[in-house]
């Protein structure tokens, strides 16, 4: 029987993941990469897995206790992304199991496709761009032709300040935005950012709203009807993080009466968000299929770094890379 120590790529990975791996992974580990381009479906994962001591995963692999159970040689998890919501972090760190991610590398394009959300609907571009291919524009010109909204001048309120958050904060601090920000923890305030004291404070002030922070039981449903309730008739909710934050019932709900402007959606409660979802029959959305970290550069880096983590392990490094923290 063969002593070779076995990873499991659910995915094929950006070149410079790979040219790594080609260039360090020792000869006695063993890596079947996935060629599916939607990844292995969940029993071919466990039949895949269940002999791997390390698994190169996806946000999309659901990794959780009762998956994990039945990986017993199972030493490393390598997340291709910065949020882990899919893998039980808890089974895995009561059963030794290392599990890292990409974070840093992909915050930057997050916030720069927040900022592309929040300007779309804010300034009507995909509309606008229609309204040209469709051969609409009739008038040269029009003093209330395809009016939109401003970002500077404007209150913009954050949830969640962490690494993205603040590379947000910054980008509408700088187009000269009031920022507010709220986050459970305590934070000193960034320059230009002052902590809403409350959600609802935010919510109630704020002329955009973005989320930023991490999907777990507690934001769960964060931004519920409610929360909706409290925002501005002018208010323009972007959502870049997870789509289970926000109830997205009571999102289309307030979409669809006019009780809040404009959504900029990235991610949803489903993926992909299935056709027949109302949110793409509603003429105040722009909807983007999970792009936020989607530029060449990054996920070549975010390949890299999750290559690393795994490296880290097999090549029995002093410490493992990028642990989830
Ligand atoms: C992540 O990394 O968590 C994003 O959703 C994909 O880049």
């Amino acid at each position: 029987m063969s002593n070779k120590q076995i990873i499991f790529c659910t995915r094929e990975i950006p070149a410079k993941g790979i040219e790594l791996l080609i260039k360090k992974l020792p000869t006695n580990v063993d890596i079947e990469i996935c060629a599916r381009e939607d990844g292995p479906d969940h029993s071919t994962l466990l039949k895949k897995c269940k002999n791997c001591d390390g698994i190169l995963s996806m946000l999309t692999d659901r990794l959780d206790a009762e998956f994990l159970s039945q990986c017993p040689k199972l030493k490393i998890i390598s997340q291709m992304a910065v949020g882990h919501n899919n893998i039980d972090i808890d089974y895995c760190t009561k059963h030794n199991i290392a599990v890292t991610n990409t974070p840093d590398c992909l915050t930057e394009t997050t916030a720069e496709t927040t900022l592309a959300l929040v300007l779309a609907v804010s300034r009507r571009i995909v509309e606008a761009h229609e309204y040209v291919q469709n051969g609409n524009w009739k008038i040269p010109w029009h003093p209330t032709m395809l009016l939109g909204q401003d970002i500077h001048g404007s209150v913009y309120g954050i949830i969640g300040l962490g690494r993205i958050g603040q590379r947000v904060a910054s980008i509408m601090i700088n187009l000269g935005a009031e920022v507010l920000y709220y986050d459970t923890k305590k934070l000193e305030d960034i320059e230009g950012a002052k902590h809403s004291g409350t959600l609802e404070n935010l919510i109630r002030k704020s002329d955009f709203i973005s989320v930023h922070c991490n999907l777990t039981s507690i934001t769960h449903h964060l931004i519920d009807e409610e929360k909706i309730s409290w925002m501005k008739p002018n208010c323009i909710f972007v959502n870049t993080s997870r789509g289970s934050i926000v109830n997205q019932q009571a999102l289309i709900k307030a979409l669809r009466h006019g009780q809040i402007a404009g959504a900029g959606l990235d991610v949803y409660e489903e993926e992909p968000l299935p056709p027949e979802n109302p949110l793409t029959k509603l003429d105040n959305v722009v909807l983007l299929p999970h792009i936020g970290s989607a530029s060449i550069q990054t996920r070549n880096s975010m390949a890299v770094m999750a290559v690393e983590g795994l490296l880290s392990y097999f090549c029995k490094e002093k410490e493992i890379k990028h642990l989830v923290k």
